[in-house]
């Protein structure tokens, strides 16, 4: 080793150099720590209950009491903003926005109405006014709409006595919509699952919920509701996630058609294929997602904090976050609003290209299926058509009926989607098999379904005839 002066210094300078990286790296490392748990910050310590809450409270105003600024901004769920460019607080119509809806879900409720989210304060004004509501619905459609449920289970002893009833024998009981009593312990504020069903999903898989993380929690609060769900059998109604096989669409489609089987949601009026319906698998889509991967939690991007003259709290207008990109995105990520907003909608524009091709592989094979039965087609030739439309429809509505327009896991939405097409085309060629049979060379005309009103006119024969003949038996 050279050991003049200058060779000396310079040594030194290189360990200078060597160290203050070292440093550096361990800095930055802590600071992204600190990014990521500065959402979960405690604040336990500052919470005082002025008047004591009872165990079933349901009314949010006492709650608001000793909580005015959590209380406020979960009031302002009432607000109906402009709609994004694919979400947002106001109404939007998706069968008027895509009338293949109404031949994909034909003989089914969803055919009638179907639309957007809004708001929670709405749930009660909502699920009362739909027209998928009727005599026939049972009490298990109450079941995330308010905090009134978990009490009334309670009085009834547990949840397969609420259940096994009809909606209409709660409305008296039902008021409340989506509040605390959903979310917290009436006496620590602590977050709490109060509902069974995602209590027993963890369960079915082994696992205990009551040993999760924090940070789990401010998503599983979520995912009481915003997850896929099923009904056992037509007499209890007993709520059910088909989760035991798994969250991804892979898993929903052994479970439905290989481990458990249960029986499907309708059979499509037009094309007689058994259908499971999805529904909104928004905890399962997000935890294919890099925010998931990340550990970041529903709660940090749509209730982060926000400060109020020095105060922080839990922002509890629950809400797109693109409303509040500020306090939702940029709390970890450096980019400018404009860019925010620009890659999310460019993420959803790719999503929504991606539906449209899958729902126009799925709705003409409904339609050949029909004309297939028209010519006499038996249902043993069927068979395989249905079971890959059936299959396709599962795949297409894990993404279709999820919100975030494929936001919250795009890689994974592209891919399932990507399936659902495949599968859909394969069941169309199957059928193009047995129409060749009866000689049907060309391509089946497709009917004018452009609007709602004439989509629900092409169906509304099949629909019937399905309806007189559940009727003679
Ligand atoms: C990384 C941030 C982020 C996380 C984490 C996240 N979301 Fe979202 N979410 C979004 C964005 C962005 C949208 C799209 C909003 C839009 O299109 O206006 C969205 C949309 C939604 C929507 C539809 C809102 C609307 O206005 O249409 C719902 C419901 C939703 N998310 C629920 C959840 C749930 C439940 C979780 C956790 C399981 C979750 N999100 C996790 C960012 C997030
Ligand atoms: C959908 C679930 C949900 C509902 C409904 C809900 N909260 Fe919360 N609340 C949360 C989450 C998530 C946090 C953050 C907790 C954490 O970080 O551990 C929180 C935090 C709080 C806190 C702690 C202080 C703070 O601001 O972070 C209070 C107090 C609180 N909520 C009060 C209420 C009240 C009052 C209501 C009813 C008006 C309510 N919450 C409804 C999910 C909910
Ligand atoms: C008790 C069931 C329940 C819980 C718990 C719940 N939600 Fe919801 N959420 C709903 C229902 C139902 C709607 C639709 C209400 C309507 O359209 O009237 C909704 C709507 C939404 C919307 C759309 C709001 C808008 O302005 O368009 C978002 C975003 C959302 N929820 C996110 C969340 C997040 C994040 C959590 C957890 C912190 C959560 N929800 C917890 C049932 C629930
Ligand atoms: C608590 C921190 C946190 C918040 C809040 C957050 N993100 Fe992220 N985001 C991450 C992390 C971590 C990654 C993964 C990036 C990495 O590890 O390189 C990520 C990745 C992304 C990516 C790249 C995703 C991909 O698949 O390539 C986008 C886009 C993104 N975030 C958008 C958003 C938007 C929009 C919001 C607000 C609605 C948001 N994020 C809120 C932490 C966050």
């Amino acid at each position: 080793m050279d050991n003049t002066p200058n060779a000396k210094s310079a040594n030194r300078l290189g360990w200078f150099i060597f160290f203050g990286c070292v440093i550096g790296v361990l800095l930055l490392g802590l600071l992204a720590t600190s990014i990521t748990e500065r959402r979960a910050e405690s604040k336990w310590a500052t919470m005082q209950i002025i008047q004591p809450i009872g165990e079933w409270e349901s009314d949010n105003s006492k709650w608001g009491v000793n909580f005015p600024r959590e209380y406020g901004s979960w009031e302002s769920t009432k607000q109906m903003n402009e709609n994004t460019k694919y979400g947002g607080s106001g109404k939007r119509d998706y069968l008027a926005d895509d009338p293949r809806l109404v031949v994909m879900w034909a003989g089914y409720v969803f055919s009638k109405e179907y639309g957007a989210p809004r708001g929670h304060h709405h749930a009660i004004e909502d699920v009362t006014g739909t027209k998928r509501v009727s005599a026939a619905t049972r009490a298990s459609c109450w079941t995330c709409k308010s905090p009134d449920v978990p009490r009334m289970m309670n009085k009834l002893g547990g949840p397969a006595n609420f259940y096994k009833e009809s909606f209409d024998h709660f409305r008296p009981e039902i008021k409340n919509p989506i509040g605390c009593a959903d979310c917290h312990n009436p006496k620590t504020m602590a977050l709490q699952i109060s509902r069974p069903a995602l209590i027993e999903a963890f369960q079915r898989q082994g696992k205990d919920i009551t040993k999760v993380s924090r940070q789990e929690m401010r998503s599983l609060v979520c995912a009481q509701c915003h997850v896929s769900y099923y009904f056992k059998d037509k007499v209890s109604s007993y709520l059910t996630f088909p989760w035991d096989d798994g969250l991804r669409a892979d898993d929903f489609e052994k479970y439905f058609f290989e481990t458990v089987k249960p029986n499907p949601d309708f059979v499509n009026a037009i094309s007689g294929t058994p259908i499971f319906k999805t529904r909104h698998p928004d905890y399962e889509v997000f935890s294919q997602g890099v925010h998931a991967f990340r550990n970041v939690s529903c709660a940090d991007c749509h209730m982060p904090y926000k400060a109020e003259g020095g105060i922080k709290y839990t922002d509890h207008q629950v809400r797109s976050p693109l409303y509040n990109m500020a306090n939702s995105c940029q709390v970890c990520h450096r980019w400018s609003e404009k860019e925010i907003r620009d890659r999310v909608t460019s993420m959803q524009d790719k999503n929504r290209e991606m539906l449209d091709q899958a729902a126009d592989s799925i709705y003409p094979a409904h339609i050949e299926i029909g004309e297939a039965m028209k010519l006499g087609a038996t249902d043993a030739e069927l068979a395989k058509p249905r079971e890959l439309l059936s299959k396709a429809q599962l795949w297409w509505d894990y993404v279709a009926s999820n919100n975030g327009m494929g936001f919250h896991a795009p890689q994974e939405c592209a891919r399932v989607l990507g399936r659902a097409i495949y599968l859909g085309n394969q069941s169309r060629m199957e059928t193009q098999r047995v129409l060749a049979k009866r000689g049907v060379i060309n391509p089946v005309t497709m009917p004018d379904i452009s609007t709602f009103e004439k989509a629900t006119a092409y169906t509304k024969p099949y629909a019937d005839a399905q309806k007189a003949a559940a009727a003679k038996h």
